[in-house]
């Protein structure tokens, strides 16, 4: 409890030109020990980057040659934990973190590497294996049994989830359950920052300024297990090299040839991908698009990452998108619910086409908890965060991209949390009733205002770009697959009903998501559209094989 004096309080307040509930609020926390409630997304980040600053990736023979490199490391260097996990592959990976970022350089110092030839070119990159001892075994000090191993890339086993599911006691805590099995985990959030790590290791010496980013649902708060990497690459000058004081300056190479710049030097950097990354394949360039994308797949880490340039408005969104994400623990489990039983509607798909993606289903979510109940509504609008940004949270983005709006959550008066107190449950049935009912006609879908705005234009489905309001962020979408959009909440909100009141074996959230198995499987078969007979291979990927499956696979390929 603090006592704030109220002199104190009304000169602040005038200050501030702001409420009391505000003022007070900014108060206690100036004069007390009240912890923050919120870390920032870029506090986060910056904490993720320097965890994998001080990391390793080590390739193993088995999980029991963690004692044998532990022991190994910590006589050069202090360790603060050690993961590990698997690949697809079966190969067996400890990531290790260092006390600092010294105490890894000290580790790297002892390395040794290959080189047999040019063709295989041996580099320090913070993936290494870890070579058998010749001869007899060398004693190392092992690791006290507080530096456990914890299992890590694994994907969910769709089985053990989904008899979790069966014996939860309601759909709140079935949701809830998805979420929690689901959500990409510590390790999966590490190995991810490895990833850009290795790139931002290798590509120094070409590019000085260079940071890889990772942004999309691997940090977004809303990723899951296996989730995709999105990553940006930027070039940009810190304060002190751009100084007109300084006299010497260095002589610059000027992109010729008239094309975009920005496209030979992801070029440059799909070569370099393929002849100096190790564990990087399948690299694909997809270079003439709006946004250039190097796809590849990172074998040592079974992730599949697509890196683009200079695109910090993606990172922005990522930032808004956790931010929302962080204001009320049901946002994500809401949006986990929603995107796993899209999936299995096949309203979206893992390829590019006429369909919705995660992302702006994620927006349709967070627009619906924007909308004023009898309760109140769950999130407030952007623009109440633009409205309340100051100085510290100006941020423009390439093209002169305004992604201005406040970043700590701190300062938010505690007005602003939701007094709608909905379970899991009934949002999740408000949610299909909601867009039901929808006017998905003449109506645009809005974070920035929180209510429906009027389409500006005759395309399907309108989701304003919260960060570039004159765009659509779903202007792929078909009119056949927005009426399917609209059949399918329409479905759901009656099958959540039903499935609600009668406790058979698709009890609650059953009903609206399978596993990714046969039955899945023939769930897409009836949907019967041959575009979407493409994504079913998809399903093969995780998937425990089923008599008869094979064949058809055999036959879609
Ligand atoms: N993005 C954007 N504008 C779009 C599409 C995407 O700003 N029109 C940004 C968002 O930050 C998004 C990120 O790019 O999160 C990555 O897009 P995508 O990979 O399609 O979505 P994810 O959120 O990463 O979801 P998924 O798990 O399906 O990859
Ligand atoms: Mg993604």
């Amino acid at each position: 409890q603090t006592v704030i004096n109220l002199g104190k309080l009304h000169s602040f307040r005038k200050r501030l030109n702001s409420s009391v509930s505000t003022c007070r609020c900014l108060l206690v926390r100036k004069y007390s020990d009240v912890p923050r409630k919120f870390i920032s997304f870029e506090e986060v980040a910056a904490q993720r980057r320097a965890q994998a600053r001080r990391s390793l990736v080590v390739q193993v023979n088995s999980e029991s040659s963690f004692k044998e490199l532990y022991g190994y490391c910590s006589e050069y260097s202090d360790i603060k934990g050690v993961h590990h996990y698997n690949n697809s592959s079966g190969e067996h990976f400890m990531l290790i973190e260092f006390a600092s970022e010294e105490n890894l350089k000290d580790v790297l110092k002892t390395c040794s590497a290959h080189q047999k030839d040019v063709d295989v070119m041996s580099l320090q990159s913070p993936f290494l294996w870890f070579r058998a001892t010749q001869g007899k075994r060398e004693k190392y000090t092992t690791p006290d049994t507080s530096l456990a191993i914890t299992d890590g890339n694994a994907a969910v086993n769709e089985d053990k989830l989904f008899e979790g599911l069966t014996t939860c006691a309601s759909v709140s805590d079935q949701i809830q359950m998805l979420y929690d099995q689901t959500v990409l985990n510590d390790v999966g959030v590490r190995l991810r920052y490895m990833v850009a790590r290795q790139l931002e290791v290798i590509f120094a010496s070409l590019y000085s300024n260079i940071a890889i980013r990772p942004f999309g649902s691997s940090v977004n708060g809303f990723g899951k297990m296996g989730c995709d990497l999105d990553l940006v690459l930027t070039n940009v000058l810190p304060e002190e090299m751009s100084d007109p004081q300084k006299r010497l300056v260095y002589h610059e190479k000027k992109c010729e040839g008239g094309r975009n710049p920005w496209q030979r030097h992801m070029e440059l950097v799909a070569e370099l991908l393929e002849l100096r990354v190790p564990g990087a394949g399948r690299v694909t360039r997809i270079l003439n698009a709006r946004v250039p994308i190097v796809k590849y797949t990172h074998e040592f880490t079974d992730v599949e990452c697509d890196l683009c340039y200079n695109n910090m408005s993606g990172v922005y969104m990522s930032e808004l998108l956790w931010l929302f994400g962080s204001l009320d623990p049901r946002v994500r489990p809401l949006c986990f619910v929603v995107r796993r039983w899209a999936h299995t509607a096949g309203l979206t798909s893992p390829h590019p086409g006429r369909w919705i993606t995660n992302f702006p289903l994620t927006l349709m979510v967070l627009f619906f908890l924007q909308q004023t109940t009898k309760e109140g509504a769950v999130l407030p609008p952007l623009k109440y965060l633009v409205q309340r940004a100051g100085k510290e949270d100006v941020r423009i983005a390439e093209d002169n991209l305004n992604c201005t709006f406040l970043r700590d959550m701190n300062k938010l008066p505690p007005d602003t949390y939701s007094q709608n107190t909905a379970s899991l449950e009934t949002l999740l049935v408000q949610f299909f009733e909601f867009y039901a009912q929808f006017d998905f006609q003449d109506k645009a879908i809005s974070i920035n205002e929180g209510t429906a705005v009027r389409k500006p234009n005759g395309l399907p489905l309108y989701i304003v770009n919260p960060l570039e309001q004159t765009l659509n962020v779903s202007r792929n979408v078909s009119y056949e697959e927005c009426e399917r959009i609209r059949m399918e909440v329409r479905n759901a909100a009656w099958q959540l009903e039903t499935a609600m009141e009668e406790k058979t074996d698709d009890w609650g959230l059953l009903c609206l998501i399978e596993r990714k198995t046969s039955r899945g499987l023939k769930k897409l078969l009836r949907v019967g559209n041959s575009q979407r007979l493409v994504s079913v291979k998809d399903l093969f990927k995780d998937d425990d094989s089923v008599p008869g499956e094979n064949e058809l696979k055999s036959k879609l390929e």
